[in-house]
C-alpha cells in the first residue's frame, strides 16, 4: 500500500509516496518552504501544492509539531499559537480532498524507526529523542506507541528542556559538541530517571553519522544508545504508517 506521507517542519515541508509495507519512499521527497509565521490556512495551502506535485487522490499521513488527539491539535511550540484547538485533520482533508491522519512529528519519526530503522525488533520500553528546534520524544512500550509523551518540554534549569538542549540552544549560545552534550546528558539522566528505557534512539539532524561523531561517545546512559537510521525521512515515513488505516 502507497500512502503520502508530509512532515511538516518550522523550516520545511517535505512530503513523499510511501511503500507502507517496506518504508521506502517510492518517489524521491518534494519540499516547499513553511509560510512565515506558519498559520494553519498558510500551513494547508501548502499541504495541498505537495499534494499536488505528486497528482495524489489517496490517503495521506502528516506529522505535526504538536501533541494531537482525535485530529485536534493541543499545544502549539515552535509554531502559531492559533493551531491550539484547531481539528487538523479535518483543515487538511478540506484543503487537499484526500482522507487524513495527523500524528505528532516525533511520534512519527519513532514509528518509522520501531517499524523500519533503530528500533526494529527492540521489545521493553523504546524512547526515541527528535533533536534539532525543539525536543521531540516517542515512547514505545513492547512495540506500542504510548502518544503525546513531549518529553522536550520537562522543566530543566528554570526552563522548559528544549529551550536549554536542544540542537537550537546549541546553536544560539554557540556551545562546543562538549558543552552541548554536558547539558544533553542532564536530560538524558533525567528522562532515564522518569522512563527507565532499555533503548534510546537519537533522531533529527544529529543523527547524522557526521555528527554522532563528534558527541556520541560522550554521553553515558543506562540503556543502549543508538542514531537513528532514517534521519530526515522518518517523519515522512511514520506518518504515512500512521495513515495506513485510512481507505481512499
Ligand atoms: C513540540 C513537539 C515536537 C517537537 C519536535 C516540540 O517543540 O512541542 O510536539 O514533537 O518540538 O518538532
Amino acid at each position: 500500500m502507497i500512502i503520502l506521507g508530509i512532515d511538516v517542519g518550522g523550516s520545511g515541508i517535505k512530503g513523499a509516496p510511501v511503500d507502507v509495507s517496506t518504508g521506502r519512499l517510492v518517489h524521491d521527497r518534494f519540499r516547499l518552504v513553511t509560510p512565515p509565521g506558519a498559520h494553519p490556512g498558510d500551513v494547508a495551502a501548502t499541504v495541498r501544492a505537495v499534494t499536488e506535485q505528486f497528482s495524489w487522490r489517496g490517503p495521506i499521513g502528516l506529522a505535526m509539531p504538536f501533541r494531537v488527539k482525535e485530529g485536534v491539535a493541543k499545544t502549539a511550540a515552535n509554531i502559531d499559537d492559533s493551531w491550539i484547538g484547531t481539528n487538523a485533520r479535518k483543515l487538511f482533508a478540506k484543503a487537499t480532498g484526500c482522507k487524513v491522519a495527523v500524528i505528532n512529528d516525533a511520534d512519527a519519526a519513532g514509528l518509522a524507526e520501531i517499524t523500519f530503522g533503530a528500533g526494529k525488533d527492540h521489545r521493553g520500553t523504546v524512547l526515541v529523542l527528535t533533536v534539532g528546534t525543539g525536543i521531540g520524544s516517542s515512547l514505545f512500550v513492547n512495540s506500542r506507541l504510548v502518544p503525546n509523551t513531549e518529553l522536550g518540554h520537562l522543566r530543566m534549569r528554570g526552563t522548559i528542556a528544549e529551550a536549554w538542549a536542544a540542537n537550537s540552544a546549541r546553536k544560539r549560545d554557540a556551545l562546543t559538541w562538549r558543552a552541548w552534550a554536558e547539558r544533553f546528558q542532564a536530560y538524558l539522566s533525567y528522562a532515564e530517571f522518569l522512563l527507565d528505557p532499555d533503548l534510546i534512539v537519537l533522531g533529527g539532524g544529529i543523527s547524522r553519522p557526521k555528527r554522532t561523531a563528534q558527541y556520541l561517545h560522550l554521553l553515558k546512559t543506562s540503556a543502549e544508545l543508538v542514531p537513528a537510521l532514517l534521519q530526515n525521512e522518518a517523519g515522512i515515513i511514520g506518518a504515512a504508517c500512521a495513515a495506513r488505516k485510512l481507505r481512499k
